[in-house]
Order: structure tokens, then C-alpha cells, then sequence
């Protein structure tokens, strides 16, 4: 009994690091776009504000953050998972944003790899998310849930919905049945807030709708990791390769994702391809209250480079000031106020899908 958890233990540490050395070594990013240079802000040549008192600070889940920015759920359960996650939690603190861990499928099934997720002492004061799956969560009582927070020290509760990952993986949990039947039940008698997120395929108006009863959503939409490219180079089967090429891009773009569900939450994470601080900015103008990243975090820190990922958030916090000035916004609330035109593909798919894009176009009028 003993060896055979040690052999399927050794197996999760071992998809962890898998899962980080593939995303490193190859080029697992989305071929599709994010849309974001489908969304143009109309410039301000007089902005009427200081750029030194941009404000850029917001209240999120009962946490104040110093910028709308979250690291999205990356590692954890195995050593290198845990000392990319003390890394990832420094940074976090250092600039007061949000982080989040990865699956703690691997500490539900080895309690011996719960502190690679044990990240709290390193980032006293962020805003910590929990992460699990939904084919997990189905499984699990309500107590076990509540434990998964608690034993980190963690804020909010995120389900990760990622059937494309889960389908291509011959390991794969493919039973999704019941998801939205127990995430009402959770919600129910939790005593923290609870969000979903997607992990690079994007989250539609219909699943949004059908879980309003939650308390926001990650759409991690096209555009930026795709976990079709990272299963693709897991496997060494010819066919399963193939089918994975096939999937690469497979989801809604990130930008038509956040119009999407921000018609339903007023709590929407913008992630899936954000690089840049004009990205963020511009998710908030389409309605975000903030933005994830993944990958350039995760790219920052392997090798425990800290210094990196500061000089990677000092240049995404300048460019989104940048931004904000250049369109005379001096909070986050104001940003959110600027009007945008959108052009090519997310044009089409937003005109299809039935958005009065003049709203946006016409929102910055006084
Ligand atoms: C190596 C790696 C591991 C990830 N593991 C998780 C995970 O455990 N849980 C989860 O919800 N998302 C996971 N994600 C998805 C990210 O949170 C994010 O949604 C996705 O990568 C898109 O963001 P990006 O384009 O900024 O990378 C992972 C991403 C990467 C690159």
C-alpha cells in the first residue's frame, strides 16, 4: 500500500515539474491572439490630471491591493513547485498584489507536499487564492474544501475549470458531470468567497450565467499559455501529440471573454495573454476589476530570480500609469470609465455574439 501512494506520488511531483520544465523549455503560447490589439483607447491629449497621484490601488475580497494585478495559479507538490511558489509569494508582497497557488490536488493525495504550498509566511499581507479542481471539488465534502484554505491561510477559494487540459491528458479527469450542481452546494454553506477560473480556454456568458451565484471569475481566456502546446510536449504518443496540435488554440479569446462575463460579475480577473501594463489597462476599460498572469511570472522567477520578475512588475506597473495617463484616468474607477473601439476579429466575434459595441465606444462622453 505504502510503495504503491510513494510510486503515484512520485507520479504528481513528477507531472508538476513537467508541467513547469515544458512551459520553460518549448513555446507553449496560443498562435490565436488575445484580441488586445483589436481594442484601441481613444487618447486624451489633455489628460487634466498629475501623474504622480495616479492611483492605482483597489479593494478586492476584503484585501487592499497596491495594483490590480494577481500571479494566476501556477505550481506546488513538488520541492521545485515550492520553492518557485516562496519566490512567487515574495514578489507578491514586495508589491502588495494578489497571488495564487497551484492545484493542491497533490497535498489532498500527499499531506508531505503541503508545505510547497505553504506560502503565507512569505506573503503575510497578499491576497492568497486557493486552487482546485472541479473534477476534485465533486469529490470532496465541504469540510475538506474549507481545510485546503485554511491549512494555507488562503482568502478565496478558485475552482479551476479546464476540460481541454483534462481531455487531452491520457491521465485526465473527464468527468465533469454535476459541476454546477456542486459548486451551488458549496456555496451554500462556505464561509469563503468562491470564484471559477478557466486555465487558458476562456470562460462564454452562458457558463458565467449558469454560476452567478458564485463570487466572480478567472476567464484565463486565448492568447497567452496554452495547455494543449503543454500536454503536446508531455506526450511522447504520436497520435495524442497530433490531437493536441490540433487543440492548441482552441477557446475564446481573452478580451471577447472578458466582455463576455463581465455582464454577469461585477468580480472578473482578466487573464489568458496579458503582457503588458496597456493590457491591464485595457481589461479594466472592458470591464475587469483586475489582471492575471501566468507564464512571464513563472518564466521571471525559474531559477530563482526574483530580481527578474521585479523588473518585469516595474515595467508593468509604469506601463499601465502610462496608459492610465495617456486617457486621463486617475484611479481604477476611472479607467474603467474610458471608452475603446475594437477593430478585426473581436469586432466580428463581439458583433455576432450580440455586444452594442457603441456603448463602448461612446462610454468616456460626459
Ligand atoms: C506551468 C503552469 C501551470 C499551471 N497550473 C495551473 C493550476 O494548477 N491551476 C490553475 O487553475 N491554473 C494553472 N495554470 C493556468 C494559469 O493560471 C493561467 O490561467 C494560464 O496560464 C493563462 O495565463 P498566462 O497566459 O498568463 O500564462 C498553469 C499555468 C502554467 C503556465
Amino acid at each position: 500500500m505504502e510503495s504503491g501512494n510513494i510510486k503515484k506520488n512520485g507520479k504528481i511531483a513528477k507531472r508538476k515539474d513537467e508541467h513547469i520544465l515544458n512551459s520553460i523549455e518549448y513555446d507553449v503560447q496560443c498562435n490565436t491572439p488575445s484580441g488586445f490589439d483589436d481594442v484601441t483607447f481613444i487618447h486624451s491629449s489633455l489628460p487634466e490630471i498629475n501623474f504622480n497621484d495616479i492611483d492605482t490601488s483597489l479593494e478586492m475580497f476584503g484585501r487592499s491591493l497596491d495594483y490590480p494585478l494577481i500571479i494566476s495559479a501556477i505550481t506546488g507538490g513538488s520541492p521545485n513547485a515550492g520553492k518557485i511558489n516562496e519566490d512567487l509569494a515574495r514578489v507578491a508582497q514586495k508589491y502588495n498584489i494578489g497571488i495564487s497557488v497551484g492545484s493542491q490536488r497533490a497535498m489532498l493525495e500527499d499531506a508531505a507536499l503541503r508545505p510547497t504550498y505553504e506560502i503565507r509566511k512569505y506573503a503575510p499581507d497578499a491576497l492568497l487564492f486557493s486552487n482546485i479542481g472541479i473534477a476534485q471539488l465533486i469529490t470532496m465534502e465541504n469540510d475538506q474544501v474549507e481545510e485546503l484554505l485554511e491549512s494555507i491561510g488562503a482568502d478565496v477559494l478558485a475552482v479551476h475549470l479546464n476540460p481541454l487540459q483534462e481531455v487531452l491528458q491520457p491521465e485526465g479527469d473527464t468527468d465533469f458531470k454535476g459541476g454546477v450542481k456542486r459548486l451551488r452546494e458549496l456555496k451554500k454553506s462556505f464561509s469563503y468567497p468562491v470564484i471559477v477560473k478557466e486555465t487558458g480556454a476562456g470562460i462564454s456568458s452562458e457558463v458565467a450565467q449558469e454560476l452567478r451565484f458564485l463570487d466572480g471569475v478567472e476567464v484565463a481566456g486565448v492568447g497567452g499559455t496554452s495547455f494543449a502546446a503543454v500536454e503536446y510536449y508531455r506526450t511522447s504518443e504520436k497520435a495524442q501529440k497530433e490531437i493536441a496540435m490540433k487543440f492548441w488554440d482552441w477557446g475564446i479569446p481573452t478580451v471577447c471573454s472578458i466582455v463576455e462575463t463581465s455582464e454577469v460579475f461585477d468580480t472578473v480577473i482578466a487573464s489568458g495573454g496579458i503582457r503588458s501594463g496597456i493590457h491591464i489597462a485595457k481589461s479594466l476599460a472592458l470591464g475587469a476589476s483586475c489582471a492575471g498572469i501566468a507564464y512571464p511570472f513563472l518564466a521571471a522567477t525559474y531559477k530563482k530570480k526574483i530580481e527578474n520578475a521585479s523588473i518585469y512588475v516595474d515595467s508593468l506597473i509604469r506601463e499601465l500609469k502610462i496608459t492610465m495617463f495617456l486617457v486621463g484616468a486617475g484611479s481604477l474607477s476611472d479607467i474603467n470609465t474610458r471608452s475603446l473601439v475594437f477593430s478585426g476579429k473581436t469586432r466580428d466575434y463581439l458583433v455576432d455574439r450580440g455586444f452594442l459595441l457603441e456603448y463602448f465606444a461612446r462610454k468616456g462622453e460626459k
